[in-house]
């Protein structure tokens, strides 16, 4: 990979990581606190331990794909970061940005290319579009197409919350049926993610003989894939009452059953980024992560 300008573009290493976890954090602060109206306190910008999640799940992804993940840098100084990976078949782009004073000059373009051109033989590719213009214009051009995001938000009325039935807590035992609950919905099993997924979350399962499902819970939903709208509806009921400052993200309009349960537990509904879609329809009923999707 060539130099863009004086700028260097070369696969991330291990040690780059931490780094990388800054550039992000800086990338993403007025954004983060535009969209969800959470000012995080400078200089920490991300709270730590958000900032060791990502650090451990970018190194997870590394490990897995290191030919997805790439950085640019000018000098020492390090400009951008791109953390890409593929699932049986499905591209997907975890992390993306450059810091502010380099953002709009095409160091973005540059960056994004040898990840797209790592995907290049996946069949489908689905990502999470900040409202960035800069970062929608990227995805549009490189054929994603946008489908709007709501999120849900607020203290539920704990009066509304129905009994529970049918949730039991989850482990790793229950990889092979949330890899296939994944693959009917999305039509890629998240496969070793979920290894890290069960060190950064609750895990919750629903098995009847009707339907399964599962949820990784985080002070609402960070992950939520189900067989049926009924077993999802359960799965995020009991999101909602573990929790009393409740974020339910990545709704898209295919998902109104979670807008239905939402408004009933008294959150507020409020919209903002895209699910990116390349060759597949918005999956249903699919709560998407916001970095491993
Ligand atoms: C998204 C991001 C990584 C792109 O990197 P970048 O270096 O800014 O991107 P580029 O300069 O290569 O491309 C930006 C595009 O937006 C256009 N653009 C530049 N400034 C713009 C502005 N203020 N408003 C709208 N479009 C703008 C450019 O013309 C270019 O489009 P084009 O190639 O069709 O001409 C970077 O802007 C960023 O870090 N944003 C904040 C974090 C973020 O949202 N990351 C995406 C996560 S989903």
């Amino acid at each position: 990979m060539g130099p863009v300008g004086e700028v260097r573009i070369r696969p991330m290493t291990e040690d780059d990581v931490p780094t990388a976890e800054r550039v992000t954090a800086i990338g993403f602060h007025e954004l983060d606190t535009r969209m969800f109206r959470r000012a995080w306190p400078d200089p920490e910008l991300r709270p730590p331990d958000r900032g060791a999640n990502w650090i451990a799940r970018t190194r997870h992804l590394l490990g897995t794909d290191p030919g997805g993940c790439w950085v640019a840098e000018d000098g020492s100084e390090m400009l951008g970061v791109v953390v890409s990976f593929e699932r049986e078949k499905m591209w997907l782009l975890a992390s993306y940005a450059v810091v502010p004073g380099s953002q709009g000059l095409g160091l973005g373009k540059a960056l994004l290319a040898p990840a797209l051109e790592y995907g290049s033989g996946a069949l489908r590719g689905m990502l999470n579009a900040s409202s960035d213009p800069k970062a929608v214009r990227r995805y549009h051009a490189a054929g994603f197409r946008l489908h709007p995001q709501m999120f849900l938000r607020g203290t539920p009325d704990r009066a509304r919350i129905p009994v529970i039935e049918k949730v039991r807590e989850g482990s790793l035992g229950d990889v092979d049926l949330m890899d296939s609950v994944d693959r009917r919905t999305r039509g890629a099993a998240h496969g070793p993610d979920h290894e890290i997924l069960v060190q950064q979350y609750r895990l919750v399962v629903s098995d009847t003989s009707t339907g399964q499902g599962y949820a990784y819970l985080d002070g609402g939903v960070a992950l939520l894939a189900a067989t049926d709208r009924r077993t999802a509806t359960r799965l995020l009921w009991e999101a909602i009452a573990a929790s009393d400052d409740v974020l339910v993200g990545h709704i898209t309009p295919e998902n109104s059953w979670a807008v239905d349960v939402g408004l009933a537990a008294g959150l507020e509904l409020d919209q903002g980024g895209f699910l990116a879609l390349r060759h597949m329809r918005p999956p249903a009923p699919y709560l998407a992560h916001g970095a491993l999707m």
